[in-house]
Parts: C-alpha cells; sequence; structure tokens
C-alpha cells in the first residue's frame, strides 16, 4: 500500500467517511515515467506530485460544486489547474470538457471512467467534447482504417449510452476535422523535433505522421478554445500528462503577450525570479523598520549569499543585481511582446493603466496584479486576432487494477471487463477475480480483508456502487472489519457487473440511431489501410 492511500483514507475519514477509492497499488519503487504510448502503470502516484508537479485533487475538491463520486472516491486524485475550471462552474460561466480515443480495441471498464467525466462535465454545463485519435491509432498502434472505423463506432455507441448528448456537445474524429487540422498545423511551428525528442523520446526512427498525431493532439486539447478562450479540463489517465504540459506550453507560446512577475528592468529566468523575490521581501521589511529609502538592486546583490543554491541562478542573480546597481527593486508585472504586432503591442500600453514602465519589448505594470494582467493581455490578443487561448486544465484517474492481478491490460481479457462483454462473461471474470482476501474464512473474520489492495473492491469503487457512497462504504468497512468474505462480496458485485453490462449493452442499442445522426464522420474513406 502507499502512503498516498493511506493519508487519503485519514483525511477522508476526518472530513466523512468515504470509502478509499485508492487502488490496490503495486509495492516496489521503479521510477515513474510518463510515456503516453508505453505500458500504463504507476507505481507511486506520490512521485507524481513531487516530480512531475500534477496537484492533488483532494485540495481543489472542497471548490467542485457537487462532486463527482470519482471525485468524491479519490479515483480522480490529480489535476493541474482545475481550480480554474471549478470557478467557471461555479460562477455559471462558459468551460469545457474535452478528451480522447485511441481506437485500439474494446471499450472498456477503464474508458468509462473517462466517458463519465466528460458526460459529467456536460451534465454541469460545460460544452463537451470527445473526438476520436483516428490519426494517433494508425500511425503510433499501426491500426487498419477498418479496424479504426469499428472500434471507432463502438467507443461512440459507449459514450452515447452512458448519457452523453450529441446535439449539445462535440463529436469529431481527428482525421475528418479541418480547424484541427489547420490548427495543428499553426501549434506545429511552436515546437521543434528536439523538443518532441525529449519529451516523448522520439528519435530518427519516428514516422513523421507519429509527429503529426502529436500536433494533432496539441489542436484537440485547444480546439474547445477556438471560438472564445475559456477553462477546459482534460479529463485523462496520468500517462497522458506529457501531451497536457506541451499543450499548455504551446497555449503560452501562441500568445501575443507573455505576463510574468518582474522586479527590476531586467530580465530573469524563474530560479533568478525567487531570489530576487526573496531579497526583496527580506530587504523591504527592514527598510520600513529602519525607514530608509528604497531597495536598491546591489543592496539585493550584497543580500544574496553563497549558500543560496543552485549556484547558476545566484550568480547570474547577483550579476544582474551588481550591474542594475542603484536601480530600486521593485514587485511588479511584466507584459513582454512574444507574437504581437506592433499595433497590438501599442493597444496594450494604452490598456495598462496606472503606473507603468515601457521598454522596447516589455511593459512594466506596477498596479495590475498577475489575473488582471492575464485577462488584460487577453483582450487586447482578442481584439487584434490573436487566440488568446487559456492554459488548459487537466484532471488525472488512477489506473485500475487488472482482475487477475497487476495492471490491467487490453491484451490479457481476463485482466479486464470490456463494455462489449457478452454479461455472462463478466459475471464469470468477477468471479475469477483476485481479492484482497486472507487464506482463510477464519482469517478473513479475524482480521479483516485488504480492501485497499482488492480489485473487486475496486469495481464497487470506480463502478459498481455508482453514485452511491453509502453502499461502496458499507462494502468497504464490512470487509475489513471482517464480516464480508470473498465468496459472497464476489458473487454481488458479479451479479452487478452482469446487469451494468445488460443494460449498457441494451442502451447501446438504443443509441444507434443517435449515433447515425451524430455530426461524425463513422466511416473512412482511405485508398490505403
Ligand atoms: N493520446 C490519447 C490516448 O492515447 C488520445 C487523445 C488524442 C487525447 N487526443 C486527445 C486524449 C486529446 C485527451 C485529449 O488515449
Ligand atoms: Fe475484496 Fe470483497 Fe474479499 Fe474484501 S471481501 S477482499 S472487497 S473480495
Amino acid at each position: 500500500m502507499t502512503r498516498d492511500t493511506d493519508s487519503q483514507r485519514e483525511d477522508e475519514t476526518a472530513k466523512e467517511p468515504l470509502p478509499d477509492g485508492g487502488t490496490a497499488a503495486e509495492e516496489g519503487g521503479d521510477d515513474v515515467a510518463l510515456d503516453p504510448w508505453g505500458s500504463a502503470t504507476v507505481s507511486d502516484y506520490r512521485k507524481l506530485f513531487e516530480e512531475f508537479g500534477i496537484e492533488e485533487f483532494d485540495e481543489v475538491l472542497p471548490e467542485v460544486p457537487d462532486p463527482h463520486y470519482l471525485m468524491r472516491r479519490g479515483v480522480i486524485f490529480g489535476h493541474r489547474d482545475y481550480r480554474r475550471v471549478a470557478d467557471a462552474m461555479r460562477d455559471d460561466e462558459p468551460f469545457a470538457a474535452l478528451s480522447g480515443f485511441m481506437p485500439t480495441g474494446d471499450p472498456h471498464i477503464g474508458h468509462k471512467l473517462v466517458f463519465d467525466e466528460i458526460i459529467w462535465h456536460q451534465q454541469q454545463g460545460g460544452d463537451a467534447y470527445a473526438l476520436i485519435a483516428d490519426l494517433e491509432a494508425h500511425s503510433a498502434r499501426g491500426m487498419t482504417w477498418a479496424e479504426i472505423d469499428q472500434h471507432a463506432r463502438d467507443y461512440l455507441l459507449s459514450l452515447l449510452a452512458l448519457g452523453f448528448d450529441p446535439e449539445e456537445g462535440t463529436l469529431y474524429r481527428q482525421s475528418g476535422d479541418r480547424d484541427v487540422q489547420d490548427l495543428a498545423f499553426e501549434l506545429g511551428s511552436e515546437a521543434n523535433f528536439s523538443e518532441l525528442e525529449n519529451i516523448y523520446g522520439f528519435s530518427g526512427e519516428t514516422s513523421v505522421s507519429h509527429m503529426q498525431s502529436v500536433v494533432t493532439q496539441m489542436a484537440d486539447i485547444l480546439y474547445p478554445q477556438l471560438d472564445e478562450p475559456k477553462p477546459t479540463v482534460i479529463p485523462v489517465g496520468p500517462d497522458q500528462d506529457p501531451h497536457v504540459r506541451l499543450a499548455r506550453d504551446l497555449a503560452a507560446r501562441m500568445g501575443y503577450f507573455g505576463v510574468t512577475k518582474a522586479y527590476a528592468s531586467f530580465e530573469a529566468d524563474a530560479e533568478e525570479r525567487e531570489l530576487l523575490a526573496a531579497a526583496y521581501a527580506a530587504l523591504s521589511e527592514e527598510a520600513e523598520g529602519s525607514g530608509d529609502g528604497p531597495v536598491r538592486c546591489e543592496d539585493a546583490a550584497d543580500w544574496i549569499t553563497d549558500e543560496m543554491a543552485p549556484d547558476d541562478a545566484r550568480e547570474s542573480a547577483t550579476k544582474k543585481l551588481r550591474e542594475a546597481g542603484k536601480e530600486p527593486l521593485r514587485p511588479r508585472v511584466r507584459f513582454l511582446d512574444r507574437n504581437a504586432t506592433d499595433e497590438a503591442f501599442e493597444a496594450l500600453i494604452d490598456a495598462v493603466e496606472g503606473e507603468k514602465r515601457v521598454f522596447d519589448e516589455h511593459v512594466d505594470s506596477f498596479d495590475l496584479s498577475r489575473e488582471e494582467a492575464e485577462e488584460l493581455a487577453r483582450e487586447v490578443e482578442l481584439d487584434h486576432g490573436g487566440y488568446g487561448f487559456v492554459a488548459p486544465s487537466s484532471i488525472y484517474h488512477r489506473f485500475m487494477t487488472g482482475l487477475t492481478g497487476g495492471k490491467m491490460s487490453s491484451s490479457v481479457p481476463a485482466s479486464h471487463i470490456s463494455l462489449l462483454d457478452d454479461p455472462e462473461d463478466g459475471y464469470d471474470k468477477v468471479k475469477a477475480a483476485t481479492t484482497g482476501g486472507r487464506e482463510t474464512a477464519e482469517k478473513q473474520r479475524e482480521l479483516g480483508g485488504k480492501a485497499d489492495e482488492c480489485p473487486v473492491y475496486e469495481l464497487y469503487a470506480y463502478l459498481l456502487a455508482g453514485d452511491d457512497d453509502e453502499f461502496a462504504k458499507e462494502v468497504y468497512d464490512e470487509c475489513v472489519g471482517g464480516e464480508r468474505l470473498c465468496g459472497d462480496c464476489k458473487e454481488q458485485a458479479a451479479q452487478l457487473m452482469r446487469e451494468f453490462l445488460e443494460d449498457h449493452q441494451e442502451k447501446r442499442e438504443e443509441v444507434q440511431d443517435l449515433l447515425e445522426q451524430a455530426d461524425i464522420q463513422l466511416d473512412s474513406d482511405r485508398k490505403r489501410d
């Protein structure tokens, strides 16, 4: 059991005794690598926070109106910038949710998490988008167009059966949407090969089409903002985080203006800025006490000491401060001219109210907050024909454990349940699943089961209990309290799974027409496989 799930339990019991939605995460500390085309396992979710800067979902949860059960149960464990989306939801402002599916096989219960997340955001009033990543499936996974068409239909039917409203929302396939391709092309001019090499491990062997599928995904992620910039959440597994980070970077690079904090007229990078901020905080307090004049750059250079690592940043910051000499050190927000036309830059200068200083390639404002500055920059950009993208947000769900233990893998049918499985097979797979039970019934009664390490409990928490927290908690408590034995528990889960599959497949039949009418091309028209 990893520590994050334990502490999650503490948090949850502190608030309201909710069952843990944690997975039976594998023990063992291999490094986390986030690889969108590799095998999707995460041995330690904590590392995603520490190494990649994904934030814990618990931290925004209180701000989400009427959160989804996957959020309440910690299945959605992480996010980037989701607060923006939660704020928009609460304030009835526009927001969007988008995710994409590679049609490489049958949709399974792992995909259902993402379908549900998109649908929930749609029901909360968001613009909802689901796309079929056919270019990616073809270029990165070698799927033929005929296979892609078949799987695409299956994904879409399940999405509609689970409640996606195609009249309100948008469905498309990557290959069939001209706007996406155009946007991909524009975004591609902000990224180069070395960058893709670093992020994805691409090499000289990587096909150009695979790279094209990457810029296409970047365009997918920003697509909801083509008409109007708005907070957009991308619900995905953590393996997709490299894509999210690149999309956030590209969104910023496309902008006319960059907005940063600054302390003096010279440019500083993020590390240097931290030093400047620290120096300013320390010295301005002193100056206030003693009634001395403004804090000057050279004073800050003196203040920065050798212990302040990293070395490079310290040396470069001190050098810049010395060169600036008597210039006062003063916090401000800076608008950098990135891609603006001269007119747009002039317009921005005019629009900055209060005290400002204008330089060749930037404007400093002493009165605006960073948020106000970003808002203003976006307005001016939009007025002058730019996109004005808001950095896309993301939420990350835990991967489900395979029913046979280990990871859930589409190549091992017994390890997962397809949404197309015969309901009887679904029943049988659950009955045959590994559990977190003890060797004997006696021990189970004495010690309780290990629900946190049990794929069957996961089925309850992620799917079978649906919105019913009481029920999920009951299963959990009875299990760890030794009142629940695995045989009966699996029987109950297996029956629920059978019912779910029967019901889902019936709904799939019912939405056939809806899919035919939906505005998405279902058949590829390609000359080669
Ligand atoms: N790369 C995703 C996957 O492997 C599919 C995808 C394509 C996607 N475009 C997207 C996911 C945009 C989220 C947002 O499943
Ligand atoms: Fe898993 Fe149920 Fe057994 Fe508990 S009782 S270990 S939840 S199968």
